[in-house]
């Protein structure tokens, strides 16, 4: 995972919780990392030290998994998209970026940091004007894609209801109605 989810995490957290849960965390997490030393954001890290840091904070909190996955997507989306200004000229809504998701962001991601591994979406824009978006990742991170979604209407400042399908085969289909 990018170093950049990590520091965007410990944001997050000092924001929602304040800069001493997310200490503790850590404190309590190190000793079970694969990594040595601080996590900075062009590196890339094991999934795993994230998943570890994750637990540890909830164990503080005490907020479901699920309902902080989505918080923390909605949070990370503005400044994910800070660091690739170049390519987020390009879009004035929701509908035009997530279009070009996996054939131009995360391409994009992949290009810049090599070892990273972003999942695969495919857009699908049904005759209603609703917008299909399927997920398909090994890591089965729905809750921070819905979480991201949600976070991308508020940067265009849309609404949107988000109606989630998971599959059998791990795949997940978010069917997206925008409220202009
Ligand atoms: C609504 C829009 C977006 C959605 C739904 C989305 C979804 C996701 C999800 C669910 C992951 C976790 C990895 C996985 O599931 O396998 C991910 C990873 C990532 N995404 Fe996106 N993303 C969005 C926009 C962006 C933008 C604008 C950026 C800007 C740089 C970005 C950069 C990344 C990066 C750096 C990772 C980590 C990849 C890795 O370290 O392996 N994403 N994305």
């Amino acid at each position: 995972m990018k170093g950049d989810i990590f520091s965007i995490y410990e944001k997050f957290v000092a924001k929602n919780f304040g800069q001493s849960v997310y200490e503790d965390a850590l404190t309590k997490a190190e000793p079970h990392f694969e990594t040595r030393g601080p996590f900075v954001s062009p590196e890339v890290y094991p999934d795993g030290d994230f998943i570890t840091l994750l637990d540890k904070t909830l164990e503080i909190v005490k907020v479901p998994v699920e309902q902080a996955m989505i918080l923390f997507g909605r949070f990370a989306f503005a400044r994910l998209a800070a660091t690739i200004p170049h390519l987020m000229g390009r879009y004035h809504n929701s509908v035009e970026l997530l279009r070009e998701l996996d054939s131009i962001i995360h391409v994009e991601v992949r290009k810049l940091r090599q070892g990273t591994n972003p999942p695969k979406f495919t857009f699908v824009l049904g005759e209603s004007g609703a917008v299909e978006l399927v997920y398909e990742s090994e890591r089965r991170l729905y809750a921070l894609a819905q979480g991201l979604i949600l976070g991308c209407a508020d940067y265009f400042a849309e609404k949107v209801e988000v109606e989630r399908h998971i599959h059998e085969d791990g795949r997940c289909t978010f069917r997206l109605h925008y409220d202009k």
